[in-house]
């Protein structure tokens, strides 16, 4: 524990989705983790996986704000679709929606699917841009149900769970199995152990 009472290496969460930011805040105020949430635009490039887009954005992030940095890219992967939206998930998000998403699967027996977090993390003093993974399997379902969570919730399905979508659970239980939750644990369990660090990064 630091004489300010955290753990590990200060730093800076980059995100305006305040669904995501929520679930961050959970899962590093269990570990003790110092940070802030800054919810600054960074452009998401267009590529076709997620650490490339990650690293884009990490890297900008830290240019303007000059502190240690991390961003989160993440993604719903659905098998019959081989693999998309993938890293275009915001973009479909945006156009065709959970409705969209329904009809490409209407009639289609097959419905796993997968999300996938990547966190990328970027400190000059802990070269070069670290990543950490998540992942979760599950299956789209038939109709949306929940009004929780954001997203693709509403429509997936975790495997490991009881039948309900993410759209029908609360943060801690979306967190006992989501992609964000195993890559942020990941990555809570890396900065927890980095050292204090002398100013201007204390
Ligand atoms: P982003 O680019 O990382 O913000 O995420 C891309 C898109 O994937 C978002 O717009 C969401 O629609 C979707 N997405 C990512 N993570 C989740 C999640 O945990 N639940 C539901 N949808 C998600």
């Amino acid at each position: 524990m630091s004489r300010r009472g955290g753990r590990g290496l200060r730093f800076v969460i980059v995100t305006r989705n305040r669904g995501k930011a929520e679930e961050f805040k959970k899962i590093f105020s269990e570990y003790g983790l110092r940070f802030r949430v800054e919810p600054m635009e960074t452009p998401e490039i267009q590529a076709s996986d997620l650490r490339s887009i990650a690293k884009e954005s990490v890297l900008y992030a830290y240019d303007v704000l000059r502190e240690p940095v991390m961003v989160e890219d993440a993604g719903l992967f659905i098998d019959a679709l081989n693999g998309f939206p993938g890293p275009f998930s915001s973009y479909a998000y945006k156009t065709i929606g959970i409705r969209g998403i329904l009809k490409l699967l209407e009639g289609v027996e097959d419905r796993r699917a997968r999300f996938v977090s990547v966190i990328a993390f970027y400190s000059p003093l802990t070269e070069p841009v670290r990543f950490f993974v998540g992942e979760v399997e599950g299956y789209i379902s038939d109709e949306p149900r929940g009004s929780k969570g954001f997203g693709f919730d509403p429509i997936f399905i975790p495997a490991e769970g009881d039948g309900r979508t993410f759209g029908e659970m609360d943060i801690e239980e979306k967190n006992r199995f989501s992609h964000r939750a195993r890559s942020s644990k990941k990555f809570a369990e890396w900065i927890s152990r980095l050292e204090e660090l002398p100013p201007p990064y204390e």
